[in-house]
């Protein structure tokens, strides 16, 4: 499997960090329109049930969008971290530190992997809460869809824009470092 990577690394090291790069764009680029723009456009719309439901509407949309983005992302971050050779170069056979700057490199892209992580739960968990929003909707309770969509806007989606931006911040770090 590590010697495949490393060939596919090896073969389409251009496209590969083009893919992992334009992920990133889309999915963080995606929600700061969402959150800066489509949200307060959205906000002037005077009936509530309407406004609540365009929200919801435009948030699937986005969901929808971002999600294979997310999965090329991870896709393309495990080989360029295994292509690139982080750990070989921090660590020896029997996980003993050889180069402690190495060391430093490789523990940036667990981080960025446990970034990941996180946004990839809370965006499963948006997805989760607007889908109760709907359901909301639908019996006509526009004001328990409207606590799911609020939690959205306030809190998760700009969760996920900070995190991204620190993802993309140890990015170039990391593009800069070997
Ligand atoms: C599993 C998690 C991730 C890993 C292991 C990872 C790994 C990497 C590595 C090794 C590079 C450097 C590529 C090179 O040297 O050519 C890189 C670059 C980059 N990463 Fe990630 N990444 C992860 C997640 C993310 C996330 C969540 C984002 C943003 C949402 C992101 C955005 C970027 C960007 C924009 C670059 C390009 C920086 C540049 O070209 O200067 N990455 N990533």
């Amino acid at each position: 499997m590590k010697a495949f990577i490393y060939e596919i690394f090896a073969d389409y090291r251009t496209q590969i960090i083009f893919l992992h790069v334009i992920s990133a764009v889309i999915w963080v680029g995606g929600m700061v329109a969402m959150r800066f723009a489509a949200h307060q456009s959205i906000q002037a719309i005077e009936s509530p049930m309407h406004r609540i439901e365009r929200a919801a509407h435009a948030l699937k949309r986005l969901f929808w969008i971002v999600t294979p983005f997310v999965i090329t992302l991870i896709i393309t971050a495990v080989i360029m971290a295994v292509g690139l050779g982080f750990r070989e170069a921090a660590v020896d056979a029997n996980h003993n530190v050889i180069d402690e700057g190495a060391m430093f490199i490789y523990n940036i892209v667990h981080v960025k992997e446990a970034i990941w992580m996180v946004m990839g739960a809370n965006l499963a968990l948006m997805m989760f809460l607007r889908n109760k929003a709907e359901k909301y909707l639908n019996l006509g309770d526009a004001l328990g869809a409207r606590a799911k969509l609020t939690l959205i806007a306030k809190y998760m989606v700009p969760l996920n824009i900070v995190l991204g931006i620190i993802a993309i911040y140890l990015g170039v770090f990391l593009r800069n470092s070997y």
